[in-house]
């Protein structure tokens, strides 16, 4: 289509002022042709949308996880040396928080010695590993942005021991960034502001690179953020669990420690499972007791789950919901002089892992202890902390 008729259909004529030259034109028509414009037009059109009827759901709990231990790690282990798990490290994120530029992973939290987050994930795997006999895929998905330097690392470190041949990178895609008017932006002349789509597409961005071509017999994805130093990664007995379950999907989840405490809960929606956000959650909902005297809504996800190979073919081309993030991004002004906004002044476009749970159709809420698998690195200090996190670390026998 004539690039400005295609402006004009999307209502973008603005960039034209943008635009000063045939090769900045021509740059600019092939990015736009990569922008997802029914994307655009949902977040014009959509409030969001309406939630269904929400009701607490009772997952494994650990007394019972305890009891079955033996038999869950058995199926697990199995599966693991069948080749029918991977792993899938979600990299992609900025770490805005943390105040760096580098991979999130690359952050050393060591005190006396360099211990880094990417170091302390390897290591959890190497366990698993240990425990079953044989190698996990890790599949590592990085962004645009952060690709070349999380690559470098890894070699560089000579993929801190893991088999080179059982590690793949993959890069997920970047989504257009557009002002409050949702008009796009550019940061530089012929160059669209992009931001990473969020770790809900990590499926599709995962098929579209072919990263898994060499293990064909994949059952089971565990995905995983990057910023929890505790985790178990293909834990055999969370495998073994979900395996005998014959749900569809399995989600690690800790007790909440507060009402109040901001991780996503997970709950039935209509009936189905679904994860919720904390801002979702209303006061009295958060706050309601079980007969047990727990937190109703106390299954708080960590962002580990588990994924049912089939079962993401089939959702492949389902529709998984956009959110819009209102964030400061740098742009060019109209006249192209650059600008580092001081606040918010437009939006960006993200779709998340924790929606692929209601796409599953179903999944297992499997209970573990957080002081033992639950240290995340948000920010520096304070709550889910790197200071935190170096605390929980020492409790668990690892030295820093
Ligand atoms: P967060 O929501 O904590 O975001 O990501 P973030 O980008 O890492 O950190 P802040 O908010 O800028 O400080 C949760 C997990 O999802 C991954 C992150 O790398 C992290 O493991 N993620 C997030 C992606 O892989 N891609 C994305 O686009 C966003």
């Amino acid at each position: 289509m004539e690039f400005e008729r295609m402006l004009e259909l999307h209502g973008q004529q603005h960039l034209l002022k943008y635009i000063h030259s045939e090769t900045e034109k021509r740059e600019l028509a092939a990015q736009l042709a990569a922008v997802d414009w029914e994307m655009l037009a949902r977040f014009r059109n959509t409030e969001g949308e309406a939630r269904g009827e929400i009701s607490p759901v009772f997952g494994l709990r650990r007394a019972e996880i305890e009891r079955r231990r033996k038999e869950y790690e058995a199926i697990g282990a199995e599966a693991v040396r069948a080749g029918k798990v991977a792993a899938v490290l979600l990299a992609g994120g900025q770490g805005t928080r943390l105040g760096s530029d580098a991979p999130k992973g690359t952050y050393d939290i060591g005190l006396t010695h360099s211990v880094t987050i990417f170091a302390r994930l390897m290591e959890n795997l190497a366990d698993t590993v240990r425990r079953c006999g044989a190698y996990v895929p890790l599949f590592i998905m990085t962004s645009e942005k952060n690709d070349a330097a999380t690559r470098a690392f890894f070699e560089k470190h000579d993929h801190f021991g893991y088999p080179a041949s059982f590690v793949r990178f993959f890069v997920q895609e970047m989504a257009p960034c557009v002002d409050l008017e949702g008009r796009l932006l550019l940061e530089a002349p012929g160059r669209l502001a992009l931001s990473p789509n969020g770790n809900g597409g990590w499926y599709s961005s995962l098929k579209r690179a072919h990263a898994d071509g060499d293990f064909p017999g994949i059952e089971w994805y565990n995905v995983f953020g990057v910023d929890n130093v505790l985790q178990r990664i293909a834990d055999p007995v969370f495998v073994g669990a979900t395996i005998a379950s014959g749900c569809r999907s399995g989600a690690k989840v800790v007790c909440k420690a507060r009402p109040d405490e901001k991780v996503g809960v997970l709950c039935l929606e209509n009936g189905r499972p679904s994860v919720i956000e904390y801002y979702e959650l209303t006061e009295e909902m958060a706050n309601l007791r079980d007969a047990n005297g727990g937190l109703a809504y106390g299954c708080g996800v960590i962002l580990n789950y588990l994924f049912n190979a089939r079962m993401l073919e089939e959702i492949a081309s389902a529709r998984i919901p956009v959110h819009v993030v209102r964030k400061k991004i740098p742009h060019l002004a109209e006249d192209g002089t650059p600008v580092r906004p001081q606040t918010e002044n437009g939006y960006k476009f993200e779709t998340l892992i924790l929606d692929m749970v209601k796409l599953a159709g179903s999944c297992l809420p499997f209970e573990v202890e957080r002081e033992r698998e639950f240290a995340p690195i948000k920010n520096l200090t304070g709550i889910d902390s790197v200071e935190s996190a170096r605390e929980l670390l020492k409790r668990n026998g690892v030295k820093l």
